[in-house]
Formats: C-alpha cells, sequence, structure tokens
C-alpha cells in the first residue's frame, strides 16, 4: 500500500465514529425540516445529499431521500439584486454559489463602475456578474472547468439587462502567466493545449483559489504556495488598481497570511499601498473572531 493509501486509511478510520454520526437519520431530518418550516414560515422543498456512501446507515430507498421531482427543478435564487441558478442537487458537491463570499460580491459590484474585471476561479462568475452589475467596461471570468463555466453563462442569462461578460477556459497557471508576461513552466510531460492569451492588465482582480489542486501547469496550494498564485496576479493588475485576494484555509491565520502577501508584493515590485480585511456576513459567525475565508483588498 502506498503512503498516500495508508495515511488516508489511518484519517479515516480517526473518523469513523464521526462519519456515522454524520447521516441523519429519517426522523432527525425530518424533525429538522420542520423545524426550519416553522421558524421562517415558509414550506421550503427538502433535498438531502448524503455524502456519506459507503459509510452511511441510513436506509436510501426511503422516499424521504429522494428528494420530489418540484425539489429538483432549476429555481433562482437573489442576492444583492442580481439572480443566481439554483439547484438543490447537481454534478458537483458544492452549491452554485458560495454564501461566504456575499461581502466579497456586494464590495465588487459597488467598486467596480468603469473598471476592466478579471474574475480568477471563477467558479459560477459571482464575482463577474455581481461587477456587470456595478458597472465594469468588461468582466472577464476564467476557470479551467467548462461545467461551472455554464452556469456561469446560465447566470448571466438569468440577467439580461446586463453587459455580456467574457469566459475563458483555462488552467490558472498557462492563463494568468500569459496575462502577467511570464514564462509558462514546463515540467517533466509535455504540456496539454491552452488558448493563447495576450499580455494585458486588468484595474480590479479577484483571487479567490480552491484550497489544494493539481494540473500539468502547476499545483494550487494555498497552505505551502500562496506566492506562486500571488505574483502573477499581482503583476495583472494594473498601477492604482485593486486586487481582492482571498484564503479559505482555516489553519492560516490572517496575521501570518497578510504578511505573506505584503512580502510578495514587494518582492514582486508590486507593493501594496493601503489593504482592507473584508470578513463574511454574519451568518458566518466564528467564536475565535478568525472566520476561515479570508479576504484582503489591496491598493496597488
Ligand atoms: C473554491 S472555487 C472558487 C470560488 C469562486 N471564486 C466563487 O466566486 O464562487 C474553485 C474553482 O477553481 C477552479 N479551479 C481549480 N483549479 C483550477 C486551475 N488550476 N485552473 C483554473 N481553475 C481552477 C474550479 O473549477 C472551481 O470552479
Amino acid at each position: 500500500m502506498s503512503s498516500l493509501n495508508q495515511a488516508l486509511r489511518a484519517a479515516l478510520d480517526h473518523r469513523q465514529d464521526l462519519l456515522a454520526e454524520l447521516s441523519l437519520e429519517r426522523d432527525a431530518l425530518l424533525q429538522l425540516h420542520e423545524a426550519i418550516n416553522q421558524h421562517l414560515d415558509l414550506n421550503t422543498l427538502l433535498v438531502y445529499n448524503d455524502r456519506s456512501r459507503g459509510n452511511s446507515r441510513i436506509d436510501r430507498e426511503d422516499s424521504v431521500y429522494r428528494a420530489e421531482d418540484a425539489a429538483l427543478e432549476d429555481m433562482i435564487g437573489h442576492e444583492w439584486g442580481l439572480n443566481y441558478r439554483v439547484r438543490g442537487r447537481h454534478a458537483g458537491q458544492d452549491p452554485l454559489l458560495f454564501l461566504d463570499l456575499r461581502n466579497a460580491r456586494g464590495w465588487v459590484k459597488d467598486h467596480s463602475a468603469g473598471k476592466s474585471v478579471l474574475n480568477l476561479f471563477a467558479y459560477t462568475c459571482g464575482v463577474g456578474l455581481s461587477a456587470a452589475a456595478g458597472g465594469a467596461s468588461e468582466v472577464c471570468n476564467l476557470d479551467f472547468a467548462e461545467g461551472n463555466l455554464a452556469v456561469g453563462r446560465e447566470n448571466g442569462q438569468l440577467n439580461p439587462q446586463l453587459p455580456k461578460m467574457q469566459f475563458i477556459q483555462s488552467d490558472y497557471f498557462a492563463a494568468i502567466r500569459q496575462l502577467a508576461g511570464l514564462p509558462i513552466i514546463q515540467r517533466r510531460h509535455k504540456l496539454p493545449s491552452y488558448p493563447r492569451l495576450e499580455q494585458r492588465q486588468y484595474d480590479l482582480v479577484l483571487l479567490d483559489p480552491p484550497a489544494w489542486a493539481k494540473s500539468a501547469f502547476g499545483t494550487v496550494d494555498l497552505l505551502r504556495d500562496y506566492q506562486s498564485l500571488l505574483k502573477p496576479a499581482l503583476l495583472t493588475t494594473a498601477d492604482n488598481g485593486v486586487l481582492i485576494c482571498c484564503n479559505n484555509l482555516a489553519k492560516v491565520s490572517m496575521d501570518d497570511w497578510r504578511e505573506q502577501v505584503l512580502r510578495c508584493a514587494e518582492k514582486a515590485g508590486r507593493p501594496v499601498r493601503d489593504w482592507q480585511v473584508l470578513t463574511p456576513g454574519s451568518d458566518f459567525p466564528s467564536m475565535d473572531q478568525q472566520p476561515p475565508l479570508k479576504t484582503l483588498i489591496l491598493q496597488l
């Protein structure tokens, strides 16, 4: 067994009790649903997406776990006056809109008038949509997952009053290094094909990467190497522009990460003139005042 397999097995063994508790039993699920309906005075539709699979003790044949057709239909959610695609169940694991980023979307909507905006790791393009609603002169959404960009396109169509956005399906490193005028790093293997882009800068750039992801072009690793994500994003931000960067790793403290970010900017020749912390909304309380999602607004 490889060491990775061994580590994974040990990690799962340590979580056996927890995993058993994570499956909601039928009655507990129905009670929860009832309590939410009562509290909100609404008749909400129930969709239970159980991720525990092989470890689950629940009887999946019970119709409670199969959502009603109406609950699985495409719906529209609203935030800051915009429409978003909502699906109770879809191919991915995460909801189609990350709600802890709501304040960042609000900030972008308030600060993008007349700006060119680049939305990196765009997912379903909520930040791009907010920029378009805020009067951006152009909005470009970049992500390597066509399925996520497809939802971004739907979100655009759900807000027909807004100007059209651009979508680039590309690996982050391949795209950002071209935009920044840096060479694309060739590792051992031949690189997959990638869209060619001209070097250029944007007035407002959002960098909200996942905690970890590996591709032929590089590794996204927020714990060990935030710099290789940040440096090209800094170079792609215009003079007097704004770079909003995020780190969703709970174990990284804001103070340590901010130091790292400011040092990286200094070294890249793009020193930060001013910075501001943006915290998630009150529906994401943090007992220790250290919210897992950290957001810094950097004025370059
Ligand atoms: C945590 S989500 C980002 C959330 C997003 N910023 C938002 O506003 O909701 C991570 C996204 O990064 C994309 N992604 C991961 N690795 C990538 C890479 N190497 N290049 C481009 N996109 C990547 C995934 O497809 C996914 O859409």
